[in-house]
């Protein structure tokens, strides 16, 4: 038997892992080098499909074994534990509901299996029911129930054995666009007012910043940024993350002075512009500089200590609630995206934030 060790030192997390990794075949799938969640939060694991994020969720419930690394929850060790002996629960894709069993049944199935009583079983399914605005529907089998109800149900579920800990793998990835935007309202406040912990995998952008407290973004198994859904959006620390989560302007240089947060930025053709550094380089150092296409804007005054350039309008596309027009702006060929009206081949002052110019060292990726 392993002693159950405490977490690990100078972790803040109500979850931690350390160092966990896995491989399937020689081919590691998981390699996390430090998370930590905290109690109450929800966190979003966002990343491209098959870069590891359920198998993630999988490690931490006890699904899969783990090669190396470390789990914590609530200051015990997990990681020798058996599964349901972690106070974890997980909600599949599929929900893998029971076909058979009413929707009573199905949601009593874990408290039944620790030995609950029945008085005690009744009242927490429907206290569990009433969580997810399910009342009245006890009797019903699965497949009388919608998709977003049938998910309501696996979330049911998993909420009346009161974990420490709720997983949830891409939980709202079959229902239609209309029920998912729905369903994100009430899976925040079904977390909110359950307050428990709770990590949800997802590879649907919007879901994770619309949702979460915090994201962590996912690339060849590695958690490659962790931070709020500004902080991801509009501080990306690495190119995976600036190309991953939205369209960038990108345009290749070097930094003309550093190491500091803020810096000065020289284009390979000629531009120069103040830059943001998220993850700040010494100077000299080639990479590139990232803008969002709504953050060029358009104006004959712009405001003072912002990147200001003539730009020729190249080309205009239609977008319904904006515009997207190509600009040619020095030898550079940029993207805005904005409300206004200009003519194509005319000619506009454009102008963006140091904060939403973005450098990237090459050394970051
Ligand atoms: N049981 C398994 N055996 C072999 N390879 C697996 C197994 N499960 C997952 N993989 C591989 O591990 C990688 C990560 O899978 P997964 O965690 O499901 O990714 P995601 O959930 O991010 O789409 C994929 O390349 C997948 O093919
Ligand atoms: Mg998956």
């Amino acid at each position: 038997m392993t002693i159950a060790a405490g977490a690990p030192a100078g972790s803040a997390g109500y979850l931690s892992l350390r160092d966990v990794a896995k491989s399937y075949e020689s081919s590691p799938v998981v390699d996390i080098a430090a998370l930590d969640i905290g109690e109450g939060e929800l966190f979003a694991l966002l990343g491209p499909s098959g870069c590891g994020k359920s198998t993630t969720l999988r490690l931490i419930a006890g699904f899969e074994s783990h090669d190396r690394g470390g789990f914590w929850l609530a200051g015990q060790a997990l990681a020798n534990r058996p599964i349901h002996k972690r106070d974890v629960a997980m909600v599949f894709q599929d929900y893998a509901l029971f076909p058979h069993m009413s929707v009573f049944d199905n949601v009593a199935f874990g408290l039944r299996m620790r030995r609950v009583p029945a008085a005690a079983v009744a009242e927490r399914v429907s206290a569990a029911l009433g969580t997810v605005r399910l009342q009245g529907f006890d009797h019903r089998l699965p497949r009388e129930l919608s998709g977003g109800q049938q998910q309501r149900v696996a979330i049911a579920r998993a909420l009346v054995v009161m974990p420490k800990l709720l997983l949830l793998d891409e939980p709202l990835s079959n229902l239609d666009a209309k029920l998912r935007e729905e369903m994100r309202e009430e899976l925040k406040d079904i977390q909110k007012s359950t307050n428990i912990t709770t990590i949800f995998v997802t590879h649907d952008i919007q879901e994770a910043f619309a949702l979460a407290d915090r994201v962590g973004v996912m690339n060849h198994g590695r958690i490659v940024q962790i931070g709020s859904s500004t902080d991801i959006y509009c501080r990306p620390e690495n190119e995976f993350v600036a190309t991953f989560v939205g369209q960038s302007n990108i345009v290749a240089g070097a930094l003309t002075d550093g190491p500091g947060a803020e810096g000065r930025f020289r284009s390979n053709s000629g531009l120069e512009m103040s830059v943001t550094v998220p993850r700040p380089a010494r100077s000299g150092a080639p990479g590139k500089v990232f803008v969002r296409p709504e953050h060029v804007r358009l104006s004959d005054s712009p405001p003072a200590h912002c990147n200001a350039f003539e730009a020729r309008v190249l080309r205009r596309t239609f977008l319904g609630e904006s515009k997207r027009y190509v600009l040619q702006v020095g030898n550079e060929s940029l993207v805005a995206t904005t409300t206004e009206e200009l003519p194509e081949n005319g000619r506009v002052k454009v102008y963006w934030r140091e904060e939403h110019a973005v450098f990237i060292a090459a050394e970051s990726n």
